[in-house]
């Protein structure tokens, strides 16, 4: 079978990126992102293609090549079910906020309000794509909710899970390391589903890039793949503690085992802790999945993770008000950085949410300048929190178009995103202008030490 038309429920940070290079890359079919969030489909709509909602580097040219051609975005979500032979479900799946789990497991009320609008909707054969990641197992639940629901057609269900990372979405979807579709292998129908979203795949990826396995263990290698990656981070940041009490240094570190090939260099990166949308959320599901198997130790394991940033992050603040003799109260600290890493404009669990909310707490004054996150994202992000109050938060923290302006004044300055600009500045200025003595954190290992140190600057960066 040959896929014509296919539907993408949720125009986010997946939804939206994937399938412009779907798009992209198969002319021939007609691909509708669909969201019942209006603000967001109107912004991937405007006319203007550098106001799409996603800031990704590639993204607005890949968008302008396809849109209106064989790629549009739309909240009319039934029309674009229905017309579909393909359905990806790409929905937000957080952490549960209340009841049974809460806390750790995934919320999947989306995923079933997708499955339950697709069984009610859908006159024809259709084939669900989990694009979103999953607790292992959802596909079970989602194909007994649609065939009890539906209106008697077939659905096959496969999972596809998405592996970019945000900053690099672009190049990672047209060259991925691999591409991993689960399905049904024992029966013709499921194999002929695999084909059909292989075939699509097909049209920039090399064969032996597509991997397909069961639908357990595509589910499953999505949080592993996750939980691997966050635990590399969390065990080179474990390190980078050791490293400062013992005048070892962890970037040296990194570069002496990632020489060794079964180690690897990637993703040794020591920083202020690692956030994103994924990393927490998926272990936490990962944690919760292996307890309610009564599997504890596997579950206590993956935890550390987690604990191991938590703790990197508040470290990270603490050594702020020590070093600023042990008072940050009615002081001035400029944040460089608020995104949870470069180029993006996602804040979600980032690292400077936690920094900030720990030096408020201290009666810090905080002043924050990101390149791309806008004042009305960084004060939602600690609103939500609901440590103090939203009129608070805005008494205590101001948000500014320059790092120049950031810093100017301030007893200390904390780099909390590594973006590519904060290397280049005028830091001789900025020492200028700030107060003595003046103190710069760097939580992501991008500043030139010595130099900074020879400027004037009371140094002090993650692991040395
Ligand atoms: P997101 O919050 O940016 O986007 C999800 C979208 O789904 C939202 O716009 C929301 O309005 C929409 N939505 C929710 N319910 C809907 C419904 N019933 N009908 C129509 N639209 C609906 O989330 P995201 O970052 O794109 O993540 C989506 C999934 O992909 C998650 O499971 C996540 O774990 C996974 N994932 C994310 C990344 C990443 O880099 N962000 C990478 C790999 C996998
Ligand atoms: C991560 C994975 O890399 C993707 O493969 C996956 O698809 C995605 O999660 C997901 O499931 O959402 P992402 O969170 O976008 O992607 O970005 P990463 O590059 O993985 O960075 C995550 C966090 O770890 C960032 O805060 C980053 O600064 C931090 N990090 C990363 C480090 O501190 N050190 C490193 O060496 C690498």
């Amino acid at each position: 079978m040959k896929v014509k038309n296919i539907c993408c429920i949720g125009a986010g940070y997946v939804g939206g990126p994937t399938m412009a290079i779907i798009a992209q890359k198969s002319p021939e079919i007609t691909v509708t992102v669909v969201d019942i969030n209006e603000k967001r489909i109107a912004a991937w709509n405007d006319p203007d293609v550098e106001q799409i909602p996603i800031y990704e580097p590639g993204l607005s040219e890949v968008v302008a090549e396809a849109r209106g051609r064989n790629l549009f975005f739309s909240t009319d979500v039934d029309a674009a079910i229905d017309a579909a032979d393909m359905i990806f479900i790409s929905v937000n799946t957080p952490t549960k906020t209340y009841g049974m789990g809460k806390g750790m497991a995934a919320d999947l009320k989306y995923i079933e309000l997708c499955a339950r609008q697709i069984a009610r909707v859908a006159k024809n054969d259709k084939i669900i794509v989990e694009k979103s990641t999953l607790p292992v197992r959802t596909a079970e639940a989602l194909k007994r909710i649609l065939d009890n629901t539906g209106n008697g057609v077939n659905f096959q269900i496969l999972s596809n899970p998405e592996f970019l990372a945000e900053g690099t979405a672009v190049t990672d979807l047209h060259k991925p390391d691999r591409v991993l579709i689960g399905g049904d292998l024992d029966s013709e129908k499921g194999r002929e589903a695999i084909q059909a979203l292989v075939d699509v795949y097909a049209h920039w990826v090399t064969p032996d890039n597509i991997l397909t396995t069961n639908v357990w263990s595509s589910e499953l290698s999505k949080l592993t793949a996750n939980a691997f990656l966050a635990q590399r981070v969390s065990s080179i940041n474990a390190m980078s503690e050791l490293c400062e009490v013992t005048e070892a240094d962890v970037q040296e570190v990194a570069k002496a085992i990632g020489m060794d090939s079964r180690i690897g260099p990637k993703f040794l990166k020591a920083s202020v802790g690692f956030g994103g949308s994924c990393f927490q959320k998926d272990i936490l599901n990962l944690v919760y999945i292996a307890k309610s198997f009564g599997l504890n130790e596997v579950a206590d394991y993956w935890e550390q993770v987690i604990l191991m940033n938590d703790h990197q992050k508040r470290r990270f603040a603490a050594k702020i008000v020590k070093t600023l003799f042990n008072t940050v109260s009615g002081k001035k600290i400029a944040l460089l950085g608020w995104a949870f890493k470069k180029d993006t404009n996602d804040t979600r669990e980032s690292a400077a949410i936690y920094v900030a909310d720990y030096l408020l707490n201290e009666q810090a004054e905080i002043v924050v300048y990101d390149p791309k996150v806008t004042q009305e994202q960084i004060l939602a992000d600690l609103d939500y929190l609901g440590t103090r109050s939203e009129e608070e938060n805005r008494k205590l923290i101001t948000v500014v178009n320059t790092a120049e302006a950031a810093c100017a004044e301030a007893h200390a300055v904390a780099v909390m995103t590594e973006w590519d600009e904060f290397k280049t500045l005028d830091w001789e200025a900025i020492y200028t202008h700030m107060l003595k003595p003046a103190f710069l954190f760097d939580g992501r290992r991008l500043l030139d030490k010595e130099a900074l140190t020879d400027l004037g600057f009371e140094f002090y960066a993650i692991g040395s």
